[in-house]
């Protein structure tokens, strides 16, 4: 069973949306407070240890009400169940969609259930093993670095979460090398010892040029300072394609799949987590899938009108396709999440970045939106001045924590107040005129606010399980096809066919810059 296929734009509520928008376009968020009652409590939703605010944004209770109602009218309830039943949502690959099932308790499919048991007892005992000592070198020395060599839905996934859970570290080191920059592999490889590093070779197809080319570099690097023989004790391949990594020499045992249900931007919770376990512990890994798991549980049964990864989504299609507003700012005061926007970007742009739709038309409405970043404080003294000030309009995602990691609870006071100022900010202004005229700030900014109660394992998995199934509601009452990439493929194609025929299919410009190059 597909997905339903209805054009949002030729439903009732669109069109009242559209009336809403032209009679309310002006007015100030704070009118909404002043003139409707309990705004809050309708704008607001709460899960376990996750608070989400989105009462200060231009929406009006009637608004959301008729969003909501574009929900019903898409059909959103019945593509939910086929999100998670396992339908073919990916129609143009044909396959399902389950990434879900990954930390399901309950699989329907006994197959499936089955596969992701065996994952991830690979993935426990392979961490345990190492982390334990067990599994060592080929010098008898223990483990201590471990690096992911894999690329988009291979790499950003893995590196956000070691990075914003380095606080559960067990003492192995991660590293990843993605890119095809031979100097930055080299680098890389320059300051680690052979002896006492792990290499994981993340790749769904095992064709992606960047990670066979890197991953052919550091086997030579390897067995130049080590030897061939011991490839089978420090190299590990992730992949749906079992059979070339034996021939890179990699032993059964050290092959771990990627089911062809799992699509690469949201793998991170399988075998592509390898590393995220290794770094973490397989205990801590368990809670950053259960995390995920309480959402996805949350997103199923919630009533839309408080389920948070539907209202988020709403949100953004108000501003994407009625304000026109291009972007969306991912803001964690948290340093450790400094990666989540670049994670955020492959998981939402490449989902989203669509202009056919599942009838096969060419939409004439907004599809995904640009998805970037940083952390607070550092982006107040980096971009902030445009958010208050500017032209543009930007809808941005606040994020926090309640409580810090450490127990420097001063500190962190710091750090939230800035975070509550910011959306304060941005919400109220500061009207001057005269000759303050150059002070004067309008207000007016939207924002939503995600307060978490701390960073664990756990509310990580939630948090970003709350993205993906965002993502997966703008896709599904847009209209068009999430799970499929055919943009990023054609770029790939063209690369080879350079690499194999030079210039001869070049148009003029890219031809001669060809030239240039030689
Ligand atoms: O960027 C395009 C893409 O196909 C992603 O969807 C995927 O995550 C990435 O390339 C890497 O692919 P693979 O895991 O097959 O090497």
């Amino acid at each position: 069973m597909s997905l339903s296929k209805k054009n949002p734009t030729n439903q009732k509520s669109w069109s009242s949306l559209e009336k809403l928008y032209n009679q309310e376009n002006n007015l100030h968020i704070n009118d909404y407070f002043k003139s409707e009652k309990n705004r809050l409590e309708k704008f607001t939703a709460s899960f376990d240890d996750l608070y989400v605010d989105f009462s200060k944004n231009r929406i009006s209770k009637e608004a959301f009400d008729l969003l909501i109602e574009l929900c019903k009218e898409t059909d959103l309830k019945e593509n939910i169940d086929k999100y998670f039943n396992g339908s073919t949502i990916n129609e143009t690959e044909n396959r399902s969609v389950l990434h879900t099932a990954l930390r399901s308790k309950n699989n329907d499919s006994t197959e499936i259930s089955e596969e992701v048991k065996n994952t991830l007892s690979k993935i426990r005992t392979i961490s345990d093993e190492i982390n334990n000592g067990v599994r060592v070198g080929h010098s008898g020395e223990k483990i201590e670095n471990v690096v992911n060599i894999g690329i988009g839905g291979s790499h950003l996934g893995p590196e956000m979460v070691t990075e914003a859970l380095s606080f559960y570290s067990q003492g192995i080191k991660p590293y990843f090398i993605s890119n095809i920059d031979p100097d930055y592999t080299e680098n890389l490889l320059k300051s680690l010892n052979p002896d006492t590093t792990i290499f994981i070779i993340v790749s769904k197809t095992f064709t992606t040029i960047e990670t066979l080319e890197n991953a052919r570099k550091v086997r030579k690097w390897f067995v130049k300072n080590v030897n061939e023989e011991s490839i089978k004790n420090h190299f590990i391949a992730v992949s749906n394609n079992t059979e070339d990594p034996k021939e890179f020499g990699i032993e059964s045992k050290n092959i771990l799949s990627i089911p062809e249900w799992v699509g690469g931007r949201f793998s991170l919770w399988g075998s592509v987590g390898l590393i995220i376990s290794i770094c973490i512990g397989s205990k801590n890994f368990d809670d950053f899938l259960s995390g995920a798991r309480e959402m996805d549980l949350h997103f199923k049964e919630t009533p839309f009108e408080k389920n948070i990864p539907v209202v988020l989504a709403l949100v953004s299609i108000w501003y994407n396709n009625f304000y026109k507003c291009e972007t969306e700012a991912i803001l964690a005061y948290n340093q450790f999440l400094g990666k989540l926007p670049d994670y955020l970007q492959q998981a939402s742009m490449e989902s989203n970045g669509k202009s056919i739709d599942r009838e096969g038309n060419k939409v004439d409405y907004q599809t995904g939106t640009i998805i970037w970043g940083s952390t607070g404080t550092n982006a107040q003294h980096a971009f902030f001045q445009l958010m208050h000030q500017g032209t543009k309009l930007i809808p941005a995602d606040f994020i926090a924590f309640k409580e810090p990691l450490f127990d420097d609870i001063e500190q962190h006071k710091i750090l939230t107040a800035n975070f509550l100022a910011q959306t304060n900010a941005l919400l109220a202004g500061n009207i001057k005129s005269g000759n303050e005229i150059q002070k004067n700030i309008d207000g007016n900014k939207p924002s939503n606010t995600i307060l978490i109660n701390k960073l664990t394992p756990n509310n990580l998995g939630s948090l970003i399980a709350m993205y993906e199934s965002k993502i997966f509601v703008v896709g599904s009452i847009l209209n068009i096809y999430s799970f499929d990439q055919w943009g990023v493929e054609l770029g790939k194609s063209i690369a080879k066919q350079i690499l194999n025929n030079g210039k001869s299919k070049l148009d003029e410009s890219s031809s001669k810059t060809y030239d240039r190059l030689q």
